[in-house]
């Protein structure tokens, strides 16, 4: 069977996220059968542009489904937003024969994807993030090992708390989203959880509840804080103060980046990493692929970074209903 595409390159961008080397060994074994020679563009646009370009085949990702991180390493690259070095980094792909590029990544690197299209390579983004801030799609590579990485440490940090009867701020990331706040929040039972998208400054009325539930015999409080929201060493210090109550605040940081992916993780992106390939195959350009209403789907890139997102209000809804009264 003829293809599209007969040398399609494969490249991972913007903050790493556990899963996507499950995304990267299913463009290059789905690339394979279907007959495509594969190149592995290292350190994202900055490797390309450096023709940083190696030849892959099935053993090149074999006993990587199960790592963190990305085998091709990843950068940000500042001057891919500039015309000149759109159009040298396509011709770059067209002087190593590549047709078609996958790249995994965030809406940034989506970006960087759409110009190398409008430049005549097809591409395909694959959502890859932590931070499952990408509208078009409900799922995006690493949000669920984040979370899960997350929640475990929010679960430590609890017995500390309980046993000095502190209260513990605990900042995760997110950039300006708040849906890994959101779920490491419900999951760990947090009291409060402060999102972009919802909380509004108000810490006296944080701090009223706090002393309420102190009376009502509550021995620790747990606040999740999106990082986008501001400093929780700040929050840490105004609450100690207002409340008597010895806070501390710890910041996760980039933990929540590493480690091997879970399940869910490894399944996601080995089926968007085929998708991804499958319509190189057929031709398509300028797509991201996602997973939406039970099936995995595409959309022109332009349409998906035009989609916002909210938070899950289902999910915003209950974080009333389940905290103590
Ligand atoms: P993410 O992909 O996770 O959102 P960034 O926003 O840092 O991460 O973007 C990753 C990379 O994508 C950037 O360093 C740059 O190389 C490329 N990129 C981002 N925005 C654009 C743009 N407007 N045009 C072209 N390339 C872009
Ligand atoms: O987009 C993923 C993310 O981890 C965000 O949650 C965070 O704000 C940012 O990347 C951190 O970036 P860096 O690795 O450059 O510090």
């Amino acid at each position: 069977m003829s293809y599209a595409v007969k040398t399609i390159g494969v490249l991972t961008s913007g903050g790493d996220a556990p899963g996507m080397n499950a995304a990267i060994r299913a463009v290059v074994r789905t690339g394979i059968s279907c007959g495509l020679n594969i190149k592995g563009i290292r350190h994202g646009f900055a490797g390309l542009l450096e023709e940083d370009i190696i030849d892959m085949n099935n053993l090149s990702v074999s006993d990587i489904i199960q790592l963190g991180g990305t085998i091709l390493y990843t950068a940000r690259c500042l001057e891919f937003k500039k015309k000149e070095y759109q159009e040298k980094g396509a011709e770059i792909c067209r002087k190593h024969g590549i047709d078609g590029v996958v790249v995994i990544g965030g809406d940034g690197s989506f970006n960087g994807a759409s110009r190398l299209a409008e430049n005549g390579i097809n591409t395909v983004g694959v959502p890859g993030t932590i931070d499952l801030d990408i509208a078009c799609t409900e799922y995006t590579i690493g949000f669920d090992t984040a979370i899960n990485t997350a929640m475990e440490a929010i679960d430590k940090l609890r017995d500390t708390s309980e046993s000095h009867e502190r209260c513990s701020i605990v900042e995760v990331m997110g950039r300006t989203a708040g849906h890994i706040a959101l779920w490491t929040g419900i999951a760990s039972g947090a009291e409060y959880i402060l999102t972009t998208e919802k909380y509004h400054g108000d810490i006296q009325r944080i701090i009223g509840k706090i002393l309420d539930r102190r009376r009502l015999g509550k021995k620790n409080h747990i606040i999740v804080n999106a990082e986008g929201v501001g400093s929780s060493t700040e929050m840490a210090k105004l609450i100690e103060l207002a409340t008597g109550i010895e806070t501390r605040a710890t910041v996760l940081g980039h933990i929540q980046r590493g480690g091997n992916p879970t399940c869910k993780d490894r399944v996601y992106a080995s089926a968007l990493g085929t998708k991804a390939v499958e319509l190189l195959c057929e031709g398509k350009t300028n797509r991201i692929v996602g997973y939406r209403g039970g099936e995995f789907v595409d959309f022109d890139i332009q349409e998906a970074l035009s989609m916002t997102k909210d938070l899950d209000p289902y999910l915003f809804h209950i974080t009333h209903k389940l905290t103590t009264k």
